[in-house]
């Protein structure tokens, strides 16, 4: 596909998961010529990034926002939880570091399953929201998909909470169904779509 221009954008995570999987969906939208994707590394950034909100859409805000004006460049940033009905939407912005500042994966999956023991309605969504920080401007994407949480872990692919959630339409977990099943369907596709979609209208062919 040609492309007028390219753009360049850092991506403010330090979270290698997230970075692949939008890596890959670069390629699987024909994209990877047109949004050229820098690392933190490359502009000299190793700081905590911040993220102080209680919801996802200002922590994606904030740390676009944060990267972009220290920086003095473009940039996105994602920030991304699990909501539980049955725990009035837990861990949600919290999921990162649910079970302790120490963000443990393992911890958080575990302490999820033990506060879902007995507990019928099992209902949940993974939330995502990227914020893109365009010449001053902030624009953002949101993506969700609604799923269940299982009893307890099956499979041990993807990261974060994907052993215990189902999402809907299939029957087992998102640590179990390949990336390219949950690169198709996930929270982080549906935002990745949008934002690439906003992107191929403004500097795409
Ligand atoms: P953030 O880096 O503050 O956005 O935290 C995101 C957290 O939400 C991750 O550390 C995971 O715990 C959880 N999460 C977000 N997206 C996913 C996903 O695709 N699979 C599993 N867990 C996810």
């Amino acid at each position: 596909m040609k492309h007028q221009e390219n753009i360049t954008l850092v991506f403010a995570t330090r979270n290698r998961h997230k970075i692949e999987e939008i890596s890959k969906m670069l390629v699987t939208h024909q994209m990877e010529d047109l949004l050229l994707m820098q690392g933190l590394d490359a502009i000299g950034s190793q700081e905590e990034i911040p993220e102080t909100h209680e919801t996802i859409i200002e922590n994606a805000i904030e740390k676009a926002t944060y990267i972009a004006e220290k920086y003095q460049v473009n940039c996105f940033a994602e920030d991304s939880g699990l909501e539980v009905d049955a725990l009035d939407g837990a861990p949600g912005v919290h999921s990162a570091h649910y079970a302790g500042p120490h963000r443990d994966d393992d911890e958080n999956l575990d302490l999820v399953l033990t506060r879902m023991e007995g507990l019928k309605n099992r209902s949940a969504r993974y939330r995502t929201v990227i914020a893109l920080y365009l010449d001053g401007s902030i624009h953002t994407f949101e993506g969700t998909v609604e799923g269940k949480i299982t009893d307890a872990r099956i499979g041990s692919g993807g990261f974060g909470y994907d052993p215990i959630f189902i999402p809907d339409g299939y029957d087992t977990t998102f640590g179990v169904l390949s990336p390219e099943i949950k690169n198709k369907i996930s929270h982080r596709y549906v935002a990745t779509q949008k934002f690439l979609t906003f992107l191929r209208g403004k500097f795409g062919t």
